[in-house]
């Protein structure tokens, strides 16, 4: 770190709590403390509520969010970064007839655990029809364009609420990592949307406090995929409407959250 970077009580400007602090009281303005208070709080977290062999958990906004996806009869769905695996059991409960899905995920170590999951939850006749796969989905669109209807993109993100409670996450913050990290949510939704046909749609989520992964990355493909795709409506139970999308924080939405979620769908194919 440089020393201009350093104040002299020994704070970063850049790095670390008080950067974090002085970087979201300046996006979310009054709203921050209580905003702050309410991350540092317990999450509203529920059993998927479906014929799992056994419970599995995770965050209520996270659960609406998968079951947003519409799906149809015979559609190829692809949960793009699928581990743990979450929203990989949401949608394979939901799967129609003759849809399949395909849970991709980049590292090993977590596509071992994502199998994990899907064997531990997924009855049989489930789990037989999805598939595990250990790709690149940066280059799903130009490997396979054009070849499914669905896919789920939960990009890697922020994660504030676990940066929040985790001392050596908040040390090493930095607004430049939300940077990169939207450089990256956009080169994977930009995959999406090639890999689409015409007619599919794509959910775009993340965890992420910051505006710049969330409506800015929407925003940025909309103007570089100009006219392929529009966005669609989406109804959740709680949440702020954005620009682009919904964002259901824990303040306002009884501590779910945060999420942000967009829906487009591929109108055209270029
Ligand atoms: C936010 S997590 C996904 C959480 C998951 N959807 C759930 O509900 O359990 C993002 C995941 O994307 C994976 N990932 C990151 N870059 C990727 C890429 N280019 N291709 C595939 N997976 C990637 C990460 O390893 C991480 O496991």
């Amino acid at each position: 770190m440089s020393r201009s970077s350093r104040r002299k009580n020994g704070a970063s400007d850049t790095h670390g709590p008080h950067a974090f602090d002085r970087h979201y009281e300046q996006v979310y303005g009054d709203r921050w403390p209580v905003l702050r208070t309410a991350l540092i709080a317990p999450p509203h977290q529920v059993a998927l509520p479906y014929p799992l062999k056994t419970p599995y958990y995770l965050d209520d906004a996270s659960r609406a969010a998968a079951d947003a996806l519409p799906l149809s009869p015979g559609d190829r769905v692809i949960d793009f970064c699928a581990a743990p695996g979450g929203k990989s059991l949401a949608l394979a409960v939901r799967l129609p007839e003759d849809a399949t899905l395909i849970s991709n995920e980049r590292s090993a170590t977590r596509r071992a655990r994502l199998h994990r999951v899907l064997d531990d939850h997924l009855p049989e006749t489930l789990r037989a029809r999805v598939t595990v796969t250990g790709h690149d989905a940066t280059r799903w669109g130009v490997v396979h364009p054009a070849s499914a209807q669905r896919i789920l993109l939960d990009v890697p993100c922020s994660s504030e609420r676990h940066v929040i409670t985790d001392s050596t996450h908040l040390a090493r913050w930095s607004a430049a990592r939300t940077r990169s990290l939207s450089i990256q949510a956009f080169a994977l939704l930009a995959a999406a949307i090639d890999t689409l046909v015409e007619g599919g749609t794509v959910l775009y989520i993340t965890c992420a406090l910051s505006p710049r992964e969330n409506d800015d990355v929407v925003a940025r493909a909309f103007s570089r995929r100009a006219g392929l795709v529009e966005q669609r409506r989406l109804d959740l139970p709680w949440g702020e409407e954005t620009r682009h999308g919904i964002h259901v924080l824990p303040d306002r939405a009884n501590g779910r959250g945060p999420l942000y979620v967009a829906l487009l769908e591929k109108v055209a194919s270029r």
